[in-house]
């Protein structure tokens, strides 16, 4: 199986199942299409609805290394050309707080870290604060998302200390 045709099942079944019940609620959405950095495998989708003050996500994601975590942040720019991951800057931060977990002070971009199962695979849904679709200067469109190589330590500032990037999406408005 092909990394196109990957990707393209994983769209389908975001779509029509993963993220069903939440798709049909009034709110601005949004979506992310991970594609691997060079010379990484790691692909997904990121879908984003807001709820109010509330953003729920649901990041469906695999080529990750089995059973491990992965530090996972929306980043400043909507820029994945540099092939890396580095064209999208540091980690999304309106409101000027340090690096840390969703408990403590943080960026707004701080995510809850990826989880892979044993296939590599990770399935998550998790709500956030502090960011907006559409408007306001915490809005997450035209943002970049990235998937690193390692786990998030959630106290090394500015970055969590998590390597490499390796995948890299453009948050874009969703219209469903
Ligand atoms: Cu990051
Ligand atoms: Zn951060």
């Amino acid at each position: 199986m092909n990394a196109r045709f990957t990707l393209a099942a994983l769209v389908v079944s975001t779509s029509l199942a993963g993220c069903a019940g939440m798709t049909h609620r009034a709110g601005p959405m949004a979506m992310a299409t991970l594609e691997a950095t060079k010379g990484n495998t790691t692909v997904g989708m990121v879908m984003f609805h807001q709820r109010g003050e509330q953003i729920l996500v649901h990041a469906r994601i695999e080529g990750l290394k089995p059973g491990q975590e992965h530090g996972f942040h929306i980043h400043e720019k909507g820029d994945c050309s540099s092939g890396d991951g580095m064209s999208s800057g540091g980690h999304f931060n309106p409101a000027g707080k340090p690096h840390g977990a969703q408990d403590a002070d943080h960026h707004a971009g701080d995510l809850p870290a990826l989880k892979a199962d044993a296939q590599g695979r990770a399935d998550a849904k998790f709500q956030l604060m502090g960011v907006t679709i559409g408007s306001g200067a915490a809005d997450i469109v035209g943002r970049g998302l990235i998937v690193h190589a390692m786990p998030d330590d959630y106290r090394t500032q500015p970055t969590g200390n998590s390597g490499a990037r390796i995948a890299c999406a453009v948050i874009v408005r969703h219209q469903p």
